[in-house]
């Protein structure tokens, strides 16, 4: 049985249980399930913050972080950018699986479902900064920036703009996602320079692709965030999420950033913390604002 708590009056999605399918991966956020060649991934209603799962669920972030992930997908194929997105049509999934037995979950997962393809994860955060926050401030301030000498355009403050963004600021996959060099991030790729070069290539592509994108039509801003890599058929494709709420700081601020700013005012930093109705439904309409500002038709 899949498990859901209502909060503040809603119907929200804590974790699935899907007997029927093979279990890959349950991540803080999003649980994945594999069928032959393709991974089901089901974004939860889950939020995590500074590597801890909080002990409610936000109204419908699944949903919300699944569309802005597949508005980005399809944005990149379109323009050539090779990904793992193969659709997040329900239906389509079904017919495309043969796993007729979703059907009976339709209710619980409609929306929040991403079919893509398997492919081998680079144990690696592709980070791109066009402006300096958090951890990016403190390693300028504390003389610990470990990549390509970056120039900025006025003081150094949060927010400030580097001058031919985006720096290329790896980290890795373990659990407190250290900031490596390129050469670390080499080494972590299987020691192959081509791969490494090519992933920091295609990061500031998409980057810059996205930023533009959402400046010249969106009106917003990407300040800095990350995307993940897998190899599939030896090549080099954009897997996990996308540009969304949960993974990108945009200005104007419509994500995760806004509840950490909250834990960290109210002393939560690092907890688990349970949250009130009023902050949970801010949250949530956080999320959705940015689908909104996306042009996102939500059901
Ligand atoms: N196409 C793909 N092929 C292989 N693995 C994938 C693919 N897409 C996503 N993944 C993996 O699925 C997982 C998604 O779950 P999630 O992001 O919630 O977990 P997490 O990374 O452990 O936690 P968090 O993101 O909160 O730090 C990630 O480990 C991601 O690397
Ligand atoms: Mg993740």
């Amino acid at each position: 049985m899949n498990k859901t708590v209502v909060v503040a009056g809603h119907k929200t999605l804590i974790s699935t249980d899907l007997p029927f399918l093979t279990p890959f991966k349950k991540g803080k956020v999003r649980e994945v399930y594999e069928i032959g060649e393709h991974l089901l991934i089901i974004a939860t209603d889950r939020i995590s913050a500074f590597d801890v799962v909080m002990d409610t669920p936000i109204p419908k972030k699944g949903v919300y972080l699944t569309a802005q992930s597949s508005y980005w997908f399809k944005e990149l194929e379109k323009a050539g950018y090779p990904t793992h997105f193969v659709t997040d049509d329900f239906d389509e999934i079904v017919k495309i699986t043969g796993i007729t037995e979703l059907n009976s979950v339709k209710d619980d997962l409609d929306g929040r479902v991403m079919l893509g393809k398997k492919a081998a994860a680079l144990p690696i955060e592709a980070i791109c900064r066009f402006r300096i926050f958090g951890s990016a401030l403190s390693a300028l301030k504390n003389s610990t920036w470990i990549w390509e000498p970056i120039t900025l355009e006025g003081e150094l403050e949060p927010g400030v703009k580097i001058v031919n963004g985006p720096a290329f600021t790896p980290t890795d996959k373990s659990e407190t996602d250290e900031k490596i060099t390129f050469e670390q991030m080499t080494e972590l790729v299987g020691n192959d320079k081509n791969l490494a070069l090519q992933v920091k290539e295609l990061s500031v592509g998409i980057f810059q692709f996205a930023n533009k994108k959402a400046i010249a039509e969106l009106g917003f801003e990407i300040a800095d965030g990350k995307v993940e890599y897998g190899i599939l058929n030896d090549e080099l494709i954009l897997i996990d999420e996308t540009f969304t709420s949960d993974s990108t700081r945009f200005m104007p601020d419509k994500s995760k950033e806004v509840f950490r700013q909250w834990l960290i005012s109210n002393g939560l930093k690092g907890k688990a913390a349970t949250i009130p109705d009023d902050v949970a439904m801010e949250v949530s309409k956080l999320y959705r604002e940015q689908c909104q500002s996306m042009g996102i038709t939500l059901k």
